[in-house]
């Protein structure tokens, strides 16, 4: 493991860990793993669903969720962790992407280390994404290191919120802000940010 200095902007810095290959993360019910190539269809599929992209800006075409699985994938090449693929053995091969990013837009909290989920509707209202999102952030807390944790959404995502909070996240309304890359006026530009501090990660 060694040590890798990241600089998005400003004074301060992350200094966050890569590993050799891509670390897996096992719970009770949940793997977090390498992305496999049969896994883009089940991907592309349900990044078309208008119910799972409701608090995006629009669904993506298969030439855009080919592309934001490539950057996890890369990612998680280069670092081993970040935004996995989710497995739940002995029932779906495939349940969507959980786990760490770093985000590069400007904001008053960077640099951070985010949290993030997007499961398919036949995996909704299971509890999976919360349990899979607790074990990336154990990994993120032991193995990286981290203080903090964060998650943001806009502010209408109210069943990702809920993950937030079942992980012991909280939320001033203080620190609320304008998402850069989502257009003004557009009504998904107000997010919310959510801190995880390690103190408070409510361990499973
Ligand atoms: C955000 C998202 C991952 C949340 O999914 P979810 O299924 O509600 O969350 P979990 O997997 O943690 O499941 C929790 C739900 O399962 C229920 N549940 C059922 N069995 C359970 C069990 N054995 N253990 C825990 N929870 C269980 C819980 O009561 C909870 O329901 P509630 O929120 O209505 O109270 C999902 O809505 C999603 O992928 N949305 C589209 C993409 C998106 O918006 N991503 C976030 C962008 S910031």
């Amino acid at each position: 493991m060694k040590a890798q200095l990241v600089l998005p902007q400003g004074a301060r810095a992350l200094a966050l860990a890569t590993f050799p290959s891509v670390v897996e993360l096992r719970s009770a019910r949940t793997l977090l793993r390498a992305w496999r190539d049969d896994d883009l269809p089940a991907w592309v599929a349900m990044n078309a669903d208008p119910e799972v992209r409701r608090y995006f800006s629009s669904v993506q075409t298969e030439t855009e969720a080919l592309a934001e699985a490539g950057r996890a994938r890369a990612n998680l090449a280069r670092r081993g962790w970040g935004m996995w693929a989710l497995e739940i053995p002995g029932r779906l091969p495939f349940a969507g992407m959980v786990g760490l990013n770093v985000p590069s837009f400007e904001a008053p909290f960077m640099p951070v280390v985010e949290m993030g989920w997007r499961l398919p509707r036949a995996a909704w209202g299971q509890g999976w994404a919360s349990e899979a999102a607790a074990a990336a952030a154990a990994f993120g807390f032991d193995a990286l290191g981290l203080d903090e944790l964060v998650a943001f959404t806009t502010v209408s995502n109210q069943p990702s919120r809920r993950v937030m909070t079942r992980l012991g996240m909280q939320h001033d309304p203080a620190e609320d802000f304008d998402h850069p890359t989502v257009p003004e006026g557009h009504p998904f530009r107000p997010h919310t940010l959510y801190r995880l501090p390690r103190s408070r990660f409510l361990r499973r």
